[in-house]
């Protein structure tokens, strides 16, 4: 693999910015598409021109192979304004997951500096789109698909890697309840799960639309196996408080390894709390329930951050969650705060730019 020097990145800028046409500290996150966006091809083995460029539609050809054998996959994170200007949260990790998924999807990777300076001067350029509001964000969407025109089933050669933002106004995450899915599965051993593939998402989205239909927010997933070890939710990770201590479950390659549980992880331990990565089958939660030992629960994506649970709704039960003065809040305000650079980065994990 023939890596392409970060300082070659080559740039054309639009003329006349949109931004004063969206009010982007209300905007709803993935309605509104900042100026340009960044754009890399993949043939004869290597990745090749690298350029920042008015965001436009791509011509797609009908037998593109990611329409058809779903060689997709993508990365989300956010650009937030610091004190001192726009700031990015640990995009490396965003580039090794990457990695990680063009491995299993059997596609090239993409290289890690050159997707984290990408990030650097694409963010830059699009500064003016960084929303001020708190809770408020520049949504960042890195993805890769097979772009090239065959019909028949092997790795493509072809491929693009593009980087679109979007920005987010201020999410104001509710107490949310969850359906644990007993018929459908998102992921089982072998397949893709721990993937940031598209057909993950594909497959998710009838029993997600069922889930809502019953009056919950998203669904939690279940293993494949037994349906009673819980593994994720939809677009979020999940952590447990009882007795006193944290608990998620392992990534055993069903679960997402997500950059907010990471992240969460290390802020719960800095805490001082014990943080257990293990099974968790949702029988124990049922009885942590009973005895009174449940004392939270929280999802963790880039997306909402941290979002409290209220209720999981399993088979013809209802397990809910008290609201107490939950730990998860905190953590919550303390990943605003690093993000803002309201409090100092004591992890590293802030990237100021340009
Ligand atoms: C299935 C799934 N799990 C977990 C997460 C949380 O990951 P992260 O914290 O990196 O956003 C996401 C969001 O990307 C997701 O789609």
């Amino acid at each position: 693999m023939i890596h392409v020097p970060a300082q070659s990145i080559s740039v054309k800028k639009v003329e006349q910015s949109r931004v004063s046409t969206v009010d982007i500290n209300a905007a709803t996150m993935g309605i509104h598409f900042t100026d340009h966006m960044f754009v890399c091809d993949y043939e004869n083995g290597q990745w090749s021109n690298p350029r920042i460029e008015q965001l436009a539609p791509i011509a797609t050809h009908p037998s593109a192979m990611a329409l058809h054998y779903g060689q997709a996959i993508f990365e989300g994170l956010k650009a937030t304004m610091g004190k001192n200007g726009p700031v990015l949260f640990r995009p490396q990790m965003n580039a090794q997951r990457l990695n990680e998924s063009a491995q299993r999807l059997g596609m090239p990777d993409f290289p890690e500096d050159l997707f984290v300076e990408a990030l650097k001067q694409f963010v830059w350029i699009e500064r003016n789109w960084v929303p001020t509001a708190p809770g408020s964000a520049l949504y960042l969407r890195p993805f890769m698909y097979a772009d090239e025109a065959f019909t028949g089933m092997r790795a493509a050669t072809h491929y693009k890697f593009i980087i679109f933002a979007t920005p987010a106004g201020p999410y104001f995450s509710k107490r949310i309840r969850l359906y644990a899915e007993t018929n459908y599965i998102r992921a089982a051993a072998g397949g893709t799960g721990e993937a940031k593939a598209a057909g993950n998402y594909a497959a998710a989205i009838k029993p997600t639309e069922l889930a809502k239909k019953h009056g919950y927010d998203q669904v939690l997933w279940l293993d494949a196996r037994n349906f009673e070890n819980i593994l994720e939710v939809g677009t979020m990770n999940i952590f447990f408080k009882i007795d006193g201590k944290f608990i998620t479950p392992n990534l055993d390659g069903t679960v997402l390894a997500g950059v907010t549980r990471n992240s969460v992880i290390a802020l719960l331990k800095k805490k001082g709390f014990s943080v257990t990565e293990r099974p968790i089958s949702i029988h124990e939660i049922i009885e942590a329930e009973a005895n009174n030992t449940l004392e939270e629960a929280f999802g963790t994506g880039t997306a909402v951050g941290i979002a409290m649970l209220d209720e999981i709704g399993y088979r013809d039960r209802s397990i809910k969650f008290p609201v107490g003065n939950p730990v998860g809040n905190e953590i919550n305000m303390t990943l605003n705060q690093l993000k803002t650079q309201e409090i100092a980065d004591e992890f590293g994990w802030i990237i100021q730019l340009p």
